[in-house]
């Protein structure tokens, strides 16, 4: 490398280094991080015809540049950029979305000037996409999407106080290395195990087996937890060069279960199913023949259960070992699903995807 060349990364480190010592925190202006505010739609971009109006109104119509003029005291704790990536409410958001987020998410990080992303989202699917995330980021750097459950412009909107709490969270170095986060009502939530768990009140989001990671409060982020699976820069997973994600589908099992959603799923070409069994992922008498027969023609089976929490064990209700199914552990349905898409991008091993669901 020739001398010039040498100089800027010797000074860049230099900075970093004085102001390590100095006690600033960062490198960027003010010693503040640099956060980048990433806004993909839903209710925290929605508006409604009157401030009390919180149900029925239109999500993602507001933009970046307005969501962050309407906090301005977020200047004093970061220097915030803000980048619209896409404007959807999140029930409509779909694998494409998700590739070029997770695409222009690794590319913001992979920036010595960038110390941490916040993504403002839909809380419908923020779980998936905070979860899909979770499993295909590329650093420790952290990641925090929230959102809200009443429109910008409903009295006592909660979006304000929720972007201002989340770029406090990633811009706290106790945020690094601890996965993708969730962060709304000042509860901070991991991306594995946090869940919306209420059709319209601001607590939606819930982690019942694992509890929070932790909260804000004064504007001081407190973590208490950790999670124990592999996430981001430990991932095995790479989506740099895919384009596409291998078609999974939820089947959601219920009294008078039967086979027409899953066979008419594997018929349209679907590789995998996840199913969404009552308690310990139980399958009925004719689920389970029928799911064990699709096994046998190469879809992939991951029993799961939509109780709401705890773990779906192997071999409990159902011989997963005889007719090589894969359980999902306590991975709800949704995020199942994700897991077992990204697994097909790496292996055909009903043995390495069940090593899989026991490692995120
Ligand atoms: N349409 C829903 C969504 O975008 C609204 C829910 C919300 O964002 O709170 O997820």
């Amino acid at each position: 490398m020739e001398v010039k060349n040498c100089i800027k990364p010797l000074a860049a480190l230099g900075v970093t280094l004085s102001l390590a010592l100095s006690g600033a925190a960062f490198a960027g202006e003010g010693g503040k991080a640099n956060i980048v505010i990433v806004a993909t739609g839903g209710t925290i971009a929605g508006t409604a015809a009157s401030a009390t109006q919180t149900v029925g109104y239109t999500a993602a119509k507001v933009g970046v540049d307005r969501l962050i003029e309407a906090v301005p005291e977020l200047k004093k704790i970061a220097n915030v950029k803000g980048e619209q990536i896409f404007q959807v409410a999140s029930e409509s958001i779909t694998d494409d979305h998700w590739l070029k987020l997770a695409k222009r998410v690794n590319a913001l990080l992979a920036k010595d000037d960038v110390d941490g992303i916040v993504i403002t989202h839909g809380t419908d699917t923020m779980e998936e996409t905070a979860y899909f995330l979770n499993l295909v980021v590329k650093s420790k750097k952290p990641v925090v999407l929230t959102g809200a459950m009443r429109p910008s412009t409903a009295m006592s909107a909660d979006g304000p106080m929720n972007i201002y709490n989340a770029v406090t969270v990633a811009s706290s170095k106790d945020a690094h290395g601890k996965g993708v986060l969730i962060s709304l009502n000042d509860q901070i939530g991991g991306a594995r195990s946090v869940t919306k768990t209420n059709t319209v009140s601001l607590d939606t989001f819930k982690s019942f087996d694992q509890g929070y990671l932790g909260l804000i409060a004064g504007g001081n982020v407190f973590f208490y937890n950790a999670s124990t699976r592999k996430h981001t820069a430990d991932t095995e997973f790479d989506v740099s060069n895919l384009d596409k994600l291998p078609s999974v589908e939820v089947v959601y099992g219920s009294a008078n279960a039967n086979m027409m959603a899953a066979n008419a799923l594997v018929k349209s070409g679907v590789k995998g199913i996840v199913y969404a069994g009552p308690g310990d992922g139980s399958m009925s008498k004719i689920v389970n023949p029928g799911m064990a027969e699709l096994r046998k023609q190469g879809t992939y089976i991951v029993r799961s259960s939509h109780a709401g929490n705890g773990p779906v064990a192997r071999n409990g209700e159902a011989d997963d070992d005889k007719l090589d199914f894969v359980v999902a552990d306590n991975l709800n349905p949704q995020k199942a699903r994700i897991l077992l898409q990204l697994a097909l991008t790496k292996t055909k091993d009903t043995k390495q995807i069940q090593r899989m669901f026991y490692t995120y």
